[in-house]
């Protein structure tokens, strides 16, 4: 197998997952970090990956495999520590001569924005463009895959909830976003380009409670809760009180219809239209059915 020139952080997430699946299908070899030999496992039978166990806030572990990396995609959970994580990885590439880094951030990212997540997102993008490095910023909208987390509540109680009230977004699936992710790794024409990541279409929550009805074929509904109830229950599931906060700014900026817009970014990148969110259903249908 030829070097990687390619490293991969956030493997075992979301987006991560999905990225890695379409480079070792395309057989383009790539190292991956992941934090623990635990979460790892699926990684071990793809033979494109070079895995390196170490934390992203282990600097000497972090240098050493950046060596020889030309292209560097960057992805952390939105956790208090994540502005520093992801600084100190750019500083480690810049250092090592890594040219381009993909960062994972969020549509809508602003320095001056009321939201922490966007805040950090847009220092960290900035600090990136700072130290001259090549980049491709992907704001992605939120992700249809958040829906997952209430599957057992739509299969056993038929409901699903969020203070998001009537507002329209424009959300997308990840296997979009790791799509968009791999052009950008492994083709020309994604220098320096910022791709706001949407779905085709901006709907309700009670839009897709209506489509879930129909696909799944029972009764689905939407309850649009307080910005309190929601507080409450995401403090109660043990998010640590930042991100707490965080998805309460967040759900805030989704409820004020800031995320509305449609971009073409998904079919421009990858000439496929982006992923339904009936059809993410359908994907999902045996999870929430
Ligand atoms: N959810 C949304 O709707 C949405 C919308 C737009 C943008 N975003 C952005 O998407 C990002 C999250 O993407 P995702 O959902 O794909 O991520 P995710 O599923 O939460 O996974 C996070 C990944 O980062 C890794 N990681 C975290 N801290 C690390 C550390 N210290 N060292 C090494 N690895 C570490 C995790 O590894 P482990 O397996 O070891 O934990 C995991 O692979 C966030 O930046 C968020 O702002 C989210």
């Amino acid at each position: 197998m030829t070097q990687a020139n390619i490293l991969i952080t956030g493997a075992t997430g979301n987006v991560g997952t999905q990225l890695v699946k379409r480079l070792a299908a395309a057989h383009v070899p790539f190292k991956v970090i992941v934090r623990s030999n635990d979460t790892n496992k699926y990684l071990e039978n793809i033979p494109e990956a070079e895995i390196i166990t170490a934390d992203l806030g282990d600097e000497a572990a972090i240098g050493k495999a950046l060596r020889g990396v030309e292209k560097a995609f960057l992805l952390t959970n939105s956790s208090e520590q994540a502005e520093t994580l992801q600084l100190n990885f750019a500083a480690a590439a810049q250092a090592a001569g890594v040219q381009h880094i993909v960062k994972l951030s969020q549509f809508a990212a602003a320095e001056q924005s009321p939201v922490r997540f966007l805040r950090y997102h847009a220092r960290v993008e900035n600090r990136i463009r700072e130290l001259g490095m090549t980049y491709t910023f992907l704001r992605p909208n939120l992700y249809m895959q958040g829906l997952l987390g209430f599957k057992d509540y739509i299969r056993n109680d038929g409901q699903f909830y969020a203070a998001v009230g009537n507002a329209a977004i424009s959300a997308v699936d990840v296997r979009d976003i790791a799509a968009v992710a791999a052009y950008a790794l492994t083709k020309p024409g994604h220098e320096n380009k910022i791709y706001d990541i949407t779905g085709g279409e901006a709907i309700t929550h009670y839009e897709m409670a209506d489509i879930l009805s129909r696909v799944l074929g029972k009764p689905v509904k939407f309850i649009d809760v307080t910005p309190e109830q929601m507080e409450g229950a995401v403090r109660a599931a043990g998010f640590p009180e930042w991100q707490v906060g965080g998805l309460i700014e967040d759900y805030a900026h989704y409820a004020r219809g800031e995320a509305t817009v449609v971009s073409n970014a998904v079919p421009e990148v990858t000439g496929q239209a982006a992923i339904r969110f009936e059809q993410f259903v359908q994907d999902h249908k045996t999870l929430f059915a």
